[in-house]
């Protein structure tokens, strides 16, 4: 028996990258899989988003464990969309008892350079689309009386500043403002809040950022690198994905409003 058998989880942003990797490490410990992304491109960031394409590659891949799978496409802006995302995935699957809250971009511009476009962009799907998703499935976690685990990604950028990231930066520290806030108030319920700081991981998220800022990429790279302690450019998804499995599991019943560094030691340095 897996360590998620029969549980629900519902995954934002998991057409690729992270949120795929979220989605068939949990589905290989038994869990069903409600996998949404927008699929599509959008204003911003200056690079292109997943395809219902990539979404369906998910859903196959967690299919192939043998789990249950939708493809929901949503933006997790939209308030509407987001509670029918929530109806769908309970009509479907019967519950939800994980939410992974991973959807998001990113883009690089120093602060005064960034139009007000961009801000309420980055922050609307970085920050308040972890806000509408937690809305529309706590409820749904209080009536099933029998806990849930909430995992929001943030960043190592949700704990220190990073030039030409103050918009992306705003928005990762939110997150853990919104993860604590929430750990208190569903503590008494039996689900956990907790978040993932990752270090820079191998994703589209990553090459679609260093080439809309126009950096060369061997000296970004090289940044990157420089940054981490271990002698790592990028991480793999798996990484995230296995700290994800571990919150979401039994085992971590009793961890709640913490942050999981998964920064390859950058934030010793
Ligand atoms: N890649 C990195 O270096 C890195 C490091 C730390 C944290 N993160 C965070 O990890 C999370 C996952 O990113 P990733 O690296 O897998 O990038 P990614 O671009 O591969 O995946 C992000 C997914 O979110 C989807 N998405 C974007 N906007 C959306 C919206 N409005 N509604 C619904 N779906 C939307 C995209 O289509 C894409 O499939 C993000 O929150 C990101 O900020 C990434």
């Amino acid at each position: 028996m897996g360590k998620l058998d029969g549980k629900v989880a519902f995954i934002t942003g998991a057409a690729r990258g992270q949120g795929r990797a979220h989605a068939t490490t949990l589905a290989r410990e038994e869990a069903n899989i409600a996998a949404l992304d927008v699929c599509q491109n959008l204003s911003y960031p200056r690079y292109s988003l997943a395809s219902r394409h990539d979404l369906d590659e998910t859903v196959a891949q967690v299919r192939a464990y043998g789990r249950d799978a939708i493809g929901i496409i949503a933006d997790v802006r939209d308030a509407a969309a987001m509670e029918a995302a929530v109806q769908q995935t309970v009509a479907t699957l019967g519950r939800i008892d994980i939410l992974i809250c991973n959807a998001g971009v990113a883009d690089m511009a120093f602060a005064w350079d960034i139009s007000e476009a961009w801000w309420d962009d980055m922050v609307d799907i970085n920050l308040k689309g972890y806000w509408l998703a937690a809305k529309y499935v706590v409820p749904q976690m209080i009536e099933q009386r029998s806990g849930g685990r909430i995992i929001m990604t943030s960043s190592v950028a949700g704990l220190k500043g990073m030039p030409g990231l103050a918009h992306y930066c705003a928005a990762k520290w939110g997150v853990i403002g919104l993860a604590k806030s929430l750990a208190l108030e569903v503590a008494e319920y039996g689900i956990t809040v907790n978040t993932l700081h990752p270090t820079a991981v191998d994703t589209p998220l990553i090459t679609g950022m260093i080439q809309a800022a126009g950096m060369p990429t061997d000296e970004f790279l090289q940044q990157l690198r420089d940054a981490n302690l271990f002698p790592v450019h990028l991480i793999g998804p798996e990484g995230i994905a296995n700290a994800a499995l571990w919150l979401a599991s039994d085992e971590a019943r009793y961890v709640t409003g913490q942050e999981f560094k998964i920064d390859a030691g950058m934030m010793l340095k």
